[in-house]
């Protein structure tokens, strides 16, 4: 697939299918739109008319122009008011756009696309992110490709963003690491183990000039890693303690870390996942180290002048003899003590490790991102991750990074008194609280293994994946939070 940022527009552009994004608001036809309606012979009004085209948000229409014209089919999508069109419409407006032209049979496309806020460059980004996510399938493990005809998409021109490249190079290393995550998260947990997580890390350090450190099970019990190596014990397959690092090449301007939940399968434990709980879904428990790996890729080819570590504590829950019982104490690698009552609220173990573990790197700031809770997707639904956070600042600067990036996250309080219901008899505090506010109280546990750096907690176990296709998502894994990291990183470089 080529992207060219054209100079051309939709009256001098030619080749296999044009399609123009349109507002509600574009309709009468005005302008440039009404130069096109005459001359492709007032087939554009007669397309409007006769599928009663309004603009709707992902609404499409599409017409065979007469043998000879400079362009073979003429398509419309629609971008929903003027008003109310974000840079995530517009991505989705892409994606549509490029889900016709291909399911046309068309080889190029020319996507015309209302600018948004007079800012061409974040225009052709977003075009390009929601094309290139909206055609990326994955069929590494379907026995046979299933391909409708031999005709490929191979080119998409963005009409009117000519100098437009650098952004194009921003979509594409973005894409890569959210289509890095999005297959993480999709392959099963006996292809994808924490071996393999590990193997992810070493090739984008080796691809994109990062440093890479895999921590044994010796080492990180050296590192008193308690915690997550109880997580640990009844799985054949060896933990891998994660630790890439991207250096700018001058000095870096911040020390940033970003941790993922980096369970390749969680059967619960002995507290065992019980039929209808989705244990046959514990494959994405990995979403959160998914997105740090493919922000890492991202970030390899961005180059900001931020310092980044890369962290997961990967692992696999099962049972075994040598599983965790309900009731072990484990002592975290910064000397706490936690009573196991339920071993499914494993992941919590794991991170806490891996926070102390952050923290003592000295960064100015730690991300985790975890599939933490079911409670969050009760809360917030399939589509929107939680977060938590007690630092009103990065609070602030996630969410404008989430909202440029097109990723939903809704703040939920950290309510310090909810961790009552953690309290244990015999050690520090228990790893599960009461059913009520467990997103809360999963917070409020890894809060006690970070002292003092600026720290936000995002559960995005619901938009990890999805079943259904939807804007530029496919089903299956989504690649959740590689773009929101990705923005944050860049906008403090
Ligand atoms: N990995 C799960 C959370 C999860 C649920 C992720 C659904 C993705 C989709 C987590 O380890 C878990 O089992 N959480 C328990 C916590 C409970 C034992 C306090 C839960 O949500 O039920
Ligand atoms: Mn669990
Ligand atoms: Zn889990």
């Amino acid at each position: 697939m080529e992207f060219l940022a054209s100079e051309k527009n939709c009256l001098t552009w030619t080749g296999d299918c044009l399609v123009i994004g349109l507002t509600e608001d574009s309709l009468p036809l005005t302008g440039e739109l009404a130069d096109l309606n005459t001359q492709v012979s007032g087939l554009l009004q007669e397309l409007i008319d006769e599928t009663e085209f309004t603009g709707k948000a992902d609404s499409t229409a599409m017409i065979r122009l007469a043998p000879g014209t400079a362009v073979r089919k003429l398509g419309l999508v629609g971008l929903g008011g003027s008003q109310a069109l974000t840079l995530d419409g517009l991505r989705r407006g892409a994606a549509a756009a490029a889900r016709l032209a291909k399911k046309e049979k068309c080889t190029s496309l020319g996507l015309g696309m209302p600018v948004f806020q007079d800012n061409p460059a974040l225009t052709a980004q977003a075009l390009a992110e929601g094309a290139i996510l909206a055609l990326h399938q994955d069929t590494r493990f379907k026995s046979e490709e299933k391909t409708n005809g031999k005709v490929n998409l191979d080119q998409i021109h963005l009409l009117n963003l000519a100098g437009q490249e650098a952004s194009l190079q921003t979509a594409q290393a973005i894409c890569d690491g959210v289509i890095l995550a999005r297959e993480l998260v999709s392959a099963p947990a006996n292809i994808v183990t924490p071996e393999v997580l590990a193997q992810t890390a070493l090739d984008i350090a080796a691809d994109h000039g990062l440093t890479c450190e895999i921590l044994e099970r010796e080492q990180c019990q050296a590192l008193g890693m308690g915690a997550y190596l109880g997580v640990a014990q009844a799985s054949d397959l060896p933990p891998k303690f994660i630790h890439l690092t991207y250096r700018p090449a001058g000095n870096p301007t911040r020390k940033l870390a970003l941790v993922g939940k980096g369970l390749t399968f969680d059967s619960g434990g002995l507290n065992i996942k019980v039929a209808g709980s989705g244990i046959e879904m514990m494959k994405v428990d990995m979403g959160g180290a998914a997105a740090v790996l493919g922000a890492a890729k991202a970030i390899g080819q961005l180059k900001p002048a931020v310092e980044v570590h890369f962290i997961s504590a990967a692992v696999e829950n099962m049972i075994s003899g040598k599983a965790l019982r309900p009731g072990d104490i484990l002592t975290a690698s910064n000397g706490k003590t936690i009573e196991v009552n339920n071993t499914d609220a494993e992941g919590r173990l794991t991170l806490a490790d891996a926070l102390v573990f952050a923290e003592k790197l000295g960064v100015d700031a730690i991300i985790d991102l975890a599939t933490l809770t079911g409670a969050c997707i009760v809360a917030l639904g399939d589509d929107i991750a939680g977060l938590f956070t007690d630092h009103e600042d990065l609070a602030t600067a996630l969410t404008a990074a989430a909202e440029t990036a097109g990723e939903k996250f809704w703040r939920l309080p950290m309510e310090e008194s909810y961790f009552e219901g953690m309290k244990s008899i015999v050690a520090d505090m228990k790893n599960t609280g009461p059913r009520p506010g467990g997103s809360i109280t999963a917070a409020l546990f890894l809060k006690q293994f970070v002292e003092h750096t600026p720290w936000v907690h995002l559960d995005v176990a619901g938009p990890v994946w999805t079943e259904q296709e939807s804007g530029y998502n496919n089903p299956g894994g989504t690649g959740f939070g590689v773009r929101t990291l990705v923005e944050w990183v860049r906008s403090l470089g």
